[in-house]
């Protein structure tokens, strides 16, 4: 599905991916962990294109996305929730739906019902503004937007941070069901290894800008976290 190989990506000239490399088959998800600052953000800024790599290359299928624009990436079936959900406030849930969906060249004119059987608790709420709408609610919104698209990959940056406990477990209930019924790829950020280690096989984790360790969750042994995940 997605091979990353080799990628470096830079601010400037601050060098933040260093040769990074990262598979994910179809269907799969794969957990990316690391401290604050590792460079997970920008990992997935380099795959959908906000911040594309100055070397190495990215395929997507088979086709070599590395310098492909952004939106070109979505249309190809990347989709991307990003850290801090970035919802359009001024507009209201069933509007900021039909913008991911005229995005991706789709018809917007109807919001298509299969959304809400993941998230039935955006149905009442389909004319309120995204701005005034709770965090999960925001999240859920988030997820839908992308998911409207029928992604073949997504990539969902911390989707539970800063949410209330029962709130993290609805996200986690859909992440999980996205990922029982293969809906698409996963590219799973998260800091809360609990829920990394029900929901996937297969973990990546990032430290200062490369990759350190990656394989099966039976290697994410407590002295792994010790040394990378702990501060
Ligand atoms: N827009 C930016 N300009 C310059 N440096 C940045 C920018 N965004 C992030 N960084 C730096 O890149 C590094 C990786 O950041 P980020 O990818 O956001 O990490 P993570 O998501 O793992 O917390 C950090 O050192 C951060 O300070
Ligand atoms: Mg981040």
């Amino acid at each position: 599905m997605l091979t990353v190989s080799g990628i470096n990506t830079f601010y400037g000239t601050s060098h933040i991916l260093h040769d990074v490399s990262l598979q994910i088959g179809d269907g799969e998800l794969i957990a990316v962990l690391g401290l604050n600052g590792a460079g997970k953000t920008t990992l997935l800024r380099s795959i959908m294109g906000v911040n594309p790599p100055r070397s190495g290359r990215i395929e997507l299928l088979g086709t070599d996305i590395t310098r492909m624009k952004s939106h070109d990436r979505n249309h190809l079936g990347i989709s991307y929730v990003p850290q801090g959900r970035q919802i359009i406030p001024d507009l209201t849930v069933a509007d900021n739906i039909r913008v991911a969906l005229l995005g991706k060249g789709m018809n917007g004119s109807q919001v298509p019902g299969s959304v809400f059987e993941y998230f039935p608790a955006l149905k009442d709420i389909t004319e309120r503004k995204g701005g005034v709408l709770s965090g999960g609610q925001q999240q859920q919104l988030a997820i839908a937007r992308a998911l409207v698209q029928k992604p073949k990959l997504l990539l969902l940056d911390e989707p539970t941070e800063g949410l209330q406990p029962s709130v993290v477990e609805e996200i986690q209930e859909i992440i999980k069901r996205i990922q029982a019924e293969r809906t698409c790829s996963v590219l799973l950020i998260e800091q809360r290894l609990d829920f990394v280690g029900d929901i996937t096989q297969r973990f990546a984790i990032l430290d200062t800008g490369r990759i350190v360790r990656q394989g099966s969750i039976s290697e994410l042994t407590d002295e792994v976290i010790r040394t990378h995940l702990q501060v």
